[in-house]
């Protein structure tokens, strides 16, 4: 016998019975962002290696050792994007559009990553973002905040979910700590890991960010980038407190929040969760008023974010929010070669004259009895059944399925009507 080929590790089938789950949560994430009038953008999942390389950072874990890269036919570099911000970025500059007045924009799609496979991190995973550009006051920041709040509450999870926020202030401010930072951690090297002690020149900030409990210590006792914040700086994180403090939104102050990308100014959050284990971060993002210039554009602020979506379908599962979903209104028995001709046709009119019908027919024949059983397992409300007589009478059997209403005929004129009512009630859920 042949090897048996199996999906690639840390890249998931979704199967028919988690489809469901997943309409759900993009139709509620298409709902969110067009009532906040934020337009679609849908960018290439292959992008040129330098545009990550360039934009997030060389010394990240996502350059240094995540990315799907490849030299292609034409011998050039390329990369399974591992997130979409850049992408955003790189096509605004393309066309244009950074420039042409405040832009908003989200997106949803698979995004690549080599991580460690674990509950919640895996290799192609999804993400729903929004990018927005041209805007550099905290208003937007507070603005994509509260969008997010609005489709946690919408999908149940808004009790599950804490805001932790933070700023970066500026590059020059963040060198001017960058140095501080180095001074304190050399002095305390012997007391770091390894993964710190090799961070500790390449990227400073992402020491504070260890989760190593044995470091936690230090972590606290560390210098903080406020002190080296200038009074811009500062007056624009205290302006986007006192927006969320208007909006009634909860947060925390979370001073060892720097984020794992390179290209993060001023406000950077996640909305993280205890009910996932390690990986806790259902969503991340924050302002990077230096990339579009980082990439050959011309200066224009940039924030967004981007959130996990198996993530967050786990987190609604754990919550218990998780939804069936929908069987068929009805199942068509067809009885006989005659009736399975027609049957086939009676089934395309009836979808014509009720759009919302959810109609399964039977196909490959078999007996009333088998036929019937697989009607049941279908979960339809009701079973249509046709033999040669109904057809005979143009008539059809309506049997319940869920409900002691037991059968009776309904002639194929009145069935379209008769149906709608369960159309109807369905709609009204
Ligand atoms: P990120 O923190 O790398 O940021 O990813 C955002 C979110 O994507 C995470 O909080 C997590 O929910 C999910 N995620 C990341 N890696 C994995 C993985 N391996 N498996 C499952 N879920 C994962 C960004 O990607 C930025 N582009 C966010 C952003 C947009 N900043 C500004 N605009």
């Amino acid at each position: 016998m042949s090897e048996r080929l199996q999906s690639l590790s840390g890249m998931h089938d979704v199967l028919p019975e988690d489809v469901h789950a997943w309409q759900r949560l993009e139709a509620g994430v298409r709902e969110v962002m067009e009532a906040y009038g934020y337009a679609e953008i849908r960018t290439p999942l292959l992008e040129h290696t330098a545009l990550f390389e360039r934009s997030l950072g060389a010394a990240t874990d996502v350059v240094e050792k995540e990315m799907y890269t490849f030299v292609d036919r034409d011998k050039r570099s390329l990369t399974l994007r591992p997130e979409n911000t850049a992408s955003c970025v790189r096509s605004g500059i393309q066309h244009g559009f950074v420039y042409q007045g405040p832009s908003r924009l989200w997106y949803m799609g698979p995004m690549f990553r080599h991580e460690r496979q674990q509950k919640g991190r895996y290799r192609q995973f999804s993400q729903f973002g929004v990018e927005a550009f041209g805007l550099p006051d905290p208003d937007i920041e507070a603005e994509i905040i509260a969008l997010g709040q609005r489709l946690w509450k919408r999908l149940g999870i808004d009790r599950d979910v804490r805001l932790e926020i933070n700023t970066l202030g500026t590059a020059a401010e963040r060198a001017a700590y960058r140095a501080r930072l180095v001074d304190y951690l050399q002095a305390c090297e012997g007391d770091l890991d390894a993964d710190s002690r090799r961070r500790l020149h390449a990227n400073p900030l992402r020491v504070l960010d260890s989760k190593n409990p044995a470091l936690q210590g230090l972590i606290e006792e560390a210098p903080r980038l406020w002190d080296d914040l200038g009074s811009d700086s500062r007056r624009h994180f205290e302006h986007l407190r006192a927006l969320l403090d208007a909006l009634d939104v909860d947060y925390r102050v979370v001073p060892r929040l720097v984020r794992g990308l390179d290209y993060y100014s001023h406000t950077v959050f996640e909305w993280v969760t205890e009910r996932l284990g390690a990986q806790g971060a259902v969503c991340a993002g924050g302002r990077y008023d230096g990339l579009v210039e980082q990439l050959g554009g011309k200066p224009t602020p940039g924030v967004g974010f981007a959130s996990g979506m198996e993530r967050l379908l786990l987190l609604i599962a754990e919550v218990g929010k998780a939804v069936e979903p929908p069987a068929p209104h009805a199942y068509l028995v067809l009885l006989g070669e005659r009736a399975g001709a027609a049957g086939l046709a009676l089934a395309e009119r009836l979808r014509d004259e009720l759009p919302g019908l959810r109609l399964r027919t039977h196909c490959g024949g078999g007996s009333v009895k088998s036929q019937m059983r697989r009607a049941d397992r279908s979960g339809a409300q009701v079973a249509l059944i046709l033999g040669e007589a109904e057809l005979d009478g143009r008539q059809i059997q309506v049997k319940a399925l869920r409900s002691d209403a037991g059968q009776r005929s309904v002639a194929f004129a009145d069935l379209a009507a008769h149906l709608d009512d369960f159309v109807a009630a369905g709609a009204a859920d």
